[in-house]
């Protein structure tokens, strides 16, 4: 099935979207992105991912990621669903959410970008929309893919964790380890020689002793 790899350039499709007609690339901009896809409107767990995801947008914004969601259904179907949302979560039952919404009515788009579950079908047995997660940087090119079935939701304060991690080891050489969080001590990167390392991080490598004598587990404080 066709899909995207880490590294490739996002498609630049054109969509029909609750804020118009979009072309990808004109979308992200020089922005960050991400698209995150559901498997169809008005269904219980879609309606609390986007409850959230639009709890968060500010946080997003802050980051400099723009988002957008995909559904199967159409753009009026959409812009109905949103009141509902916003219903949930607690705010005037208005069709404006702070992202657009993509309507993949035909599932042109999710075919092309591998998001079917072969194991959730419609009342008809096509295949739904699967929860995926794309991640682009400024350049355009996958950074993140998750991939969740449609019968579990997911968590969209770690996307907004792997948003921070995915950041700030674009621009530093570092990489982040088990259960990071923005502020925590991060790894050196392997490759980086140990001069190299000491130079680039003025507030101090430490590394942990191992039983094999390696010196590979190199902690140094969150760079600026
Ligand atoms: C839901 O969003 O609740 C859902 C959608 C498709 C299959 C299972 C659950």
């Amino acid at each position: 099935m066709p899909g995207l790899l880490l590294g490739d350039e996002a498609p630049d499709f054109e969509a029909d979207t609750t804020q118009g007609r979009i072309r990808f690339h004109d979308f992200l901009g020089d922005s960050w992105g991400i698209l995150f896809s559901h498997p169809r409107d008005f269904t219980p767990v879609c309606t609390t991912e986007l409850g959230r995801a639009a709890k968060l947008a500010p946080e997003f914004s802050k980051r400099n990621v723009k988002m957008i969601a995909l559904s199967i259904d159409s753009v009026p179907d959409h812009l109905a669903w949103s009141k509902d949302i916003n219903a949930y979560n607690g705010d005037q039952p208005v069709e404006k959410l702070p992202f657009p919404i993509i309507a993949d009515k035909n599932r042109e788009l999710a075919v092309k970008l591998g998001m079917l579950d072969p194991d959730e079908r419609d009342k008809d047995g096509m295949p739904l929309t699967a929860r995926v997660v794309f991640i682009f940087g400024p350049d355009k090119k996958l950074k993140l893919s998750i991939l969740y079935p449609a019968t579990t939701g997911r968590n969209f304060d770690e996307i907004l964790r792997v948003v921070d991690s995915l950041q700030l080891t674009a621009y530093k050489k570092v990489a982040t380890p088990v259960d990071w969080k923005c502020g925590d001590s991060v790894m050196v990167v392997p490759t980086l020689p140990d001069e190299e390392a000491k130079k680039l991080f003025p507030k101090g490598v430490f590394t942990k002793d191992l039983p094999s004598g390696k010196k590979y587990l190199r902690y140094t404080p969150q760079p600026e």
